[in-house]
């Protein structure tokens, strides 16, 4: 094959953990923990909001959703994230058919042929949600992978980052709570990167699906941080889905919010170039986005998991501060992996396969360049007795 823009991009984590554990035999009934699947209940007032728009099945639906879905998602950003009415449904936001196409799609009407005189840049956190390197390569700029290790909270030290490269870079993404270490960002972090991105001339996506499953306190939303420290959403596009915050992945139904002018540019390229999400889906996703019991039974499942976990796991593990992932260090991810299916019939993800190999990296013994080497992702997404039975087998190889 010749190179191409994609050639960067390796294969998908779970098609690497499908060829390491090929032809390994489960060493117990298998259970997986690898994929994030919420498989949550779908609430019954769902099933009449789809019923009672089903004829819209008969009509292209508009980019901008309708004025229902645009009225409960702007409400819900309001309310949820105290923004005292500056999400206005006409101009800050869009229906994503899931966040992950939004998160692709969001970079391309805003990449500039070059920046700084040079090829543009879009950094990403490393470990990361891998669509967001797939953005930058189709967008033709430069990935870059910035190191989130433990010593700086899990999350990406991007105001480290050399003077040229960050006049270079066109846009960075950030994940709060972030998958797949549950790190969440602070004001205090949002801030100096919105300090950054002033200075430096460049977005902030910020990827937010899981800023419902928290498990203290609920993280600062960019949105909240960038309103108090400027009073406008300038630079920002903020992303959040019902996949984790209902548990309803199979509905693909996302928003994205921030900054009016970037939601009308990104509205005219969607408008030629995006994917619109059906009238039914629009109706049921405006019945979740104005309930909010439904979401609190979710996050109190997901709390009474962690919670079982850490008294499993102990010391072990360290209690993320939201989201559904915990991240153990296992000395390396892979070696675990392939015990954990071989022994105990559990299936996990090596950490690896979140995150990229960077020359840079500080302490390479240990993570021989990748951050994500000597970790495994366990999803808590099953139910608790299925998550009690897989813990206390992952417990017997540590
Ligand atoms: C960090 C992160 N961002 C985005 C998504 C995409 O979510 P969806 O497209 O279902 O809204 C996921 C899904 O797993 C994710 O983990």
């Amino acid at each position: 094959m010749p190179d191409m823009l994609m050639s960067a991009l390796p294969e998908g984590p779970f098609a690497r953990l499908a060829a390491l554990l090929n032809g390994i035999e489960a060493g117990k009934p298998a259970i997986s923990l690898a994929v994030g699947d919420p498989s949550g209940p779908v609430p019954a007032f769902v099933r009449e909001a789809l019923d009672n728009a089903l004829t819209s099945f008969g009509n292209y639906p508009a980019i901008t959703g309708t004025e229902i879905w645009r009225q409960a998602a702007a409400g819900w950003l309001n309310r949820r994230f105290e923004l005292n009415g500056a999400v206005d449904a006409e101009h800050n936001l869009l229906p994503l058919a899931g966040t992950r196409e939004g998160l692709f799609s969001a970079l391309f009407p805003f990449m500039p042929h070059s920046k700084a005189g040079a090829k543009p840049i879009v950094a990403m956190p490393n470990p990361f949600y891998q669509c967001y390197a797939a953005a930058a390569l189709a967008g033709g700029a430069e990935p870059l992978y910035v190191p989130a290790y433990k010593e700086n909270g899990f999350l990406p030290d991007y105001a480290g980052l050399p003077q040229e490269t960050l006049n270079r870079l066109v846009a960075v993404y950030i994940c709060s709570p972030s998958n797949p270490e549950g790190a969440v960002a602070d004001e205090a972090y949002w801030r100096t990167l919105f300090a950054l991105a002033d200075k430096h001339d460049f977005l902030v996506l910020a990827d937010e699906c899981y800023a419902d499953i928290w498990f203290d306190t609920p993280p600062v939303s960019a949105l909240t941080a960038r309103l108090r420290q400027s009073g406008t959403l300038s630079r920002l596009l903020s992303f959040h889905s019902l996949s984790k915050r209902s548990g309803l992945p199979g509905i693909r139904s996302g928003l994205v919010a921030g900054e009016a002018a970037l939601i009308a540019r990104l509205r005219a390229f969607r408008n030629v170039a995006g994917p619109t999400v059906p009238g039914p889906l629009l109706a049921a996703s405006a019945a979740l986005w104005n309930d909010e019991d439904h979401v609190a039974a979710n996050r109190a499942a997901y709390q009474e998991k962690m919670a079982a976990a850490q008294r499993i796991l102990g010391a072990r593990m360290t209690r993320p501060g939201g989201g559904f992932f915990l991240w153990l260090d296992v000395g390396n991810g892979e070696d675990f992996a392939r015990r954990a299916w071989a022994e105990q019939g559990v299936r996990l993800l090596p950490g690896a396969y979140m995150g990229r190999d960077v020359s840079s990296a500080s302490d390479k013994e240990k993570t021989q360049g990748n951050p994500g080497f000597s970790y495994v992702r366990i999803a808590l997404v099953r139910d608790l007795s299925t998550i009690l039975t897989a813990l206390e087998r992952v417990k017997e190889i540590l």
